[in-house]
């Protein structure tokens, strides 16, 4: 059998990593910056992880969801403490489109309507109507196309309001990445975000905010959405939550009333899973990783900021675009080949930094000074 082939890949093959640093089957070192797509939060192979997974492991790796597990519990309380949301519940899953599905299909539960609003540019995942809430039709497959879900231009509040004018009573939930991530690094403006919450408030719809790229204390907040100063509703969330071990989750405003089999999954708030979570929230508190987060973070936009063929800066924290123009296209390609430097990408032509939350000013300084050499190569 080969695998099905549904990514471009890069020919490398990474046997090892620590910290932002990887190495590949022939010992030649890299320097991590893209943190395997924003999932590493706390550096790859954390001492304090690998004690708690292995030992965990070691213990009981898994059960299901019908017997007591006190580790989704202390891992409800910790998360609670360190986002600022004691008074949510959590719902536990295993992916950034199962929280984003859970989310959705909870608001319409809760609203008893059909109607979602969307986002141009927007990503919410692959599962259907995390899809179907997805602005890129090449991935919408036909069964999963829907007329429930309505897309609006991204930040346009006289657009938004008409829409809630028009038919706001069948209107579920409204969802939004706080900043876009495969849409550019497009940050959603405070006036909008205030504008949401106030409709939904106005109408009884859901505010959903997608943090699965920009949340976890990736821009030096834990929800990015919550620079607004308004909450939402619920609160998706998955990548930087296991620092590489699957686990998602949606944290639920005390407004929603849980019953036995409104939402469930067998593998969702699994032992190692938690574990994992814990350890990771473990190291951002002992770490204070969201305020390294925002200082690096401003660093390296005021800095990048100083170079003159870069079009724009977007992001906050250590979730950054940089905008270039066509003819350096070949910065990204070039960052990997030669400086060795792992980066992502937002098509047509903007790198992506998103790095794990305990990068120093070291590491920062070294990709400054080689895309420096990039750009005038
Ligand atoms: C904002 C956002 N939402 C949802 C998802 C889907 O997450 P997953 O790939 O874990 O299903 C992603 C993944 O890139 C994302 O960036």
């Amino acid at each position: 059998m080969e695998l099905f082939k549904v990514y471009p890949l890069n020919p490398v093959n990474i046997v090892k990593a620590q910290g932002s640093t990887l190495w590949d089957q022939t010992g030649k070192e890299y320097l991590d910056l893209y943190g395997g797509h924003a999932v590493i939060s706390i550096g790859h192979t954390h001492p304090h992880y690998v004690a708690k997974i292995t030992e965990q492991l070691h213990n009981i790796g898994f059960y299901s969801n019908s017997i007591e597990i006190p580790i989704q519990t202390q891992l409800a309380k910790q998360l609670g403490e360190v986002s600022g949301k004691a008074d949510f519940n959590l719902f536990l899953c295993n992916s950034g489109a199962e929280a984003n599905e859970n989310a959705l299909k909870l608001a319409s539960f809760h609203t008893g309507r059909k109607k979602i609003i969307s986002f141009s540019k927007a990503f919410h995942g692959r599962t259907s109507l995390a899809v179907a809430a997805t602005d890129n039709p090449s991935i919408v497959a036909p069964v999963n196309e829907t007329d429930n879900v309505v897309f609006l231009p991204f930040n346009d509040e006289e657009a938004l309001t008409n829409a809630f004018q028009s038919f706001g009573d069948e209107i579920a939930a409204v969802i939004i990445e706080g900043i876009q991530g495969v849409g550019g690094i497009r940050e959603a403006s405070i006036p909008f975000l205030k504008l949401i919450r106030s409709l939904c408030d106005t109408y009884n719809s859901v505010f959903i905010a997608d943090s699965v790229q920009c949340g976890y204390g990736r821009t030096g907040i834990f929800y990015s959405h919550d620079y607004s100063g308004v909450e939402a509703d619920i609160y998706s969330m998955a990548k930087g939550m296991g620092n590489g071990f699957p686990i998602g989750a949606i944290s639920i405003s005390p407004k929603f009333k849980a019953s036995f089999g409104l939402l469930g999954t067998t593998f969702g708030g699994n032992h190692l899973a938690c574990v994992a979570a814990v350890a990771v929230l473990d190291v951002i508190q002992e770490e204070n990783l969201l305020e390294n987060a925002k200082r690096i973070g401003d660093y390296l936009i005021s800095e990048l900021k100083q170079f003159n063929q870069v079009l724009e800066v977007r992001g906050r924290g250590l979730m950054i675009g940089i905008e270039l123009p066509e003819e350096l296209a070949h910065v990204k390609k070039d960052l990997l080949s030669k400086h060795a430097i792992f980066t992502g990408e937002a098509k047509p032509n903007v790198i992506r930094i998103l790095p794990a939350l305990n990068i120093n000013q070291e590491i920062a300084d070294r990709f400054l000074t080689a895309f420096e050499q990039t750009l005038k190569a």
